[in-house]
């Protein structure tokens, strides 16, 4: 049974207060949850509760938590802590609003997970475990953020994440050592272009480049200087993430000074998937532009998973929608988006019915929480996201997977679904 039920403000990647919420077993087990934070949001995603004004440029979340303290620890408390469903449901049941306008998604996501983390603390199980009793054959295969862009770098170049897929390596510590490997090329890459470089949001180089083409030149050509081959050791894999520059029903490419009707567009992106090694685009389309994700849908798929995030939202309704109407093969899931753990859950099954394949992903602000980790191994995902491999927040996940991993015995990673 929940005996306490206790809201912090703790601090995240950007520098911006976040919620913590500790749960505390009449047992005296433990379990606590950091919420991350979006910053290229979906409009019909969870919403964190922040307090505007001016304090701490309007993030900060004393409201969320005194939401923790009023409303969710007072219906919480006396509960069975390895109920999800019913912990989930009373949270959906005191705001039903699937943006989470009432509590904050925010004070829900810190909520379930903290009450995820304390079930498993009380079964005495790691939570992957817990969450998988009958066993996992499988390790989520590792996408990995090389060059950040978009809302991630002050839209530097307009295509929000650059990211790698390694391919060929056979367990999670081979594929990190590749993306290490070309990690450091891009970046010889990058210095020998000059200094102006820094870190993105999710860590990776944050490019001085002109045009959005160049960054998939220079990770092809990192690819190579590792000693790799493009598109067979590791593919490349774009965060789009086009709802963030289209306007209207057209795509805008501001640090180009280029805009595209929807054809053109997809035209465009379909040039570099002839010309780049690229297995996986995530948000294609807009999120407002249903025939533009399925156009995408329709031209791409045999060649590359067509990932669905602002899109899809990780709401099952909506996956099993864009299912039915061929927009999307695979569903990013994003527990914040959800709202709650059994939300989120939904939402994967809802991929798997579709037989879609799954990304579990972290949010640009991240903290040492490693829940999504445990979940991604769990729930068998086929992929994890979580940004780059550097800074501690992303780090804390890879090296989560790999504590997984060693305490599985050494497990094959996940099959990767086009192949
Ligand atoms: P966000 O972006 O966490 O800033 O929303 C991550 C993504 O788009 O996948
Ligand atoms: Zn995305």
């Amino acid at each position: 049974r929940i005996a306490a039920l206790h809201g912090r403000r703790v601090w995240d990647s950007r520098g911006r207060p976040t919620v913590e919420v500790e749960i505390t077993t009449a047992g005296g087990q433990r379990g606590r949850a950091i919420a991350p934070a979006g910053a290229s949001r979906g409009s019909a995603e969870a919403s964190d509760l922040r307090d505007g004004g001016t304090r701490l440029g309007g993030y900060d979340v004393l409201t969320a938590l005194d939401r923790v303290r009023s409303i969710i620890a007072p219906a919480l408390i006396g509960m069975a802590v390895t109920d999800q469903a019913a912990i989930d449901a009373t949270l959906d049941r005191l705001d039903p609003s699937p943006t989470r306008q009432l509590l904050g998604g925010n004070a829900t996501v810190a909520t379930s997970l903290a009450a995820l983390h304390s079930a498993a603390a009380v079964r005495q199980m790691p939570l992957w475990r817990y969450l998988n009793p009958a066993g996992v054959r499988h390790l989520a295969r590792p996408e990995v953020q090389i060059i950040g862009g978009g809302a991630h770098a002050a839209r530097r170049v307009d295509l929000q994440d650059f990211m790698l897929i390694p391919l060929t390596a056979a367990t999670i510590g081979d594929a990190l050592v590749h993306i290490a490997e070309v990690h450091l090329a891009v970046g010889a890459l990058f210095a020998a272009r000059g200094p102006a470089h820094g870190v993105a949001d999710e860590g990776g180089h944050w490019p001085a480049l002109a045009r959005n083409e160049q960054a998939l030149e220079l990770l092809t050509l990192g690819i190579e200087r590792a000693g790799f081959r493009p598109g067979i050791d590791l593919g490349i894999s774009l965060d789009i993430a086009a709802s963030e520059f289209e306007r209207g029903g057209s795509y805008h490419l501001a640090a180009e000074k280029r805009s595209f009707s929807r054809t053109e567009w997809l035209a465009v992106v379909g040039q570099w998937l002839q010309a780049y090694p690229i297995i996986a685009i995530e948000d294609p389309a807009s999120e407002h532009d249903p025939i533009g994700m399925r156009a995408a849908t329709a031209a791409f798929a045999a060649r590359a998973l067509i990932v669905g995030d602002d899109y899809l939202v990780s709401d099952p309704q909506r996956i099993a929608t864009a299912a039915r109407e061929g927009a999307c093969n695979t569903a990013l899931i994003k527990v914040n988006q959800a709202g709650t753990v059994t939300r989120a859950w939904q939402a994967h099954a809802a991929a798997r019915a579709a037989g879609w394949a799954t990304i579990v992903s972290a949010r640009s602000g991240e903290s040492e929480d490693v829940s999504v980790a445990h979940l991604a191994v769990g729930w068998g995902a086929d992929l994890i996201k979580v940004g780059a491999i550097t800074r501690g927040e992303r780090t804390a996940k890879w090296n989560e997977m790999l504590r997984i991993d060693e305490e599985l015995g050494g497990l094959p990673l996940a099959p990767f679904p086009l192949r």
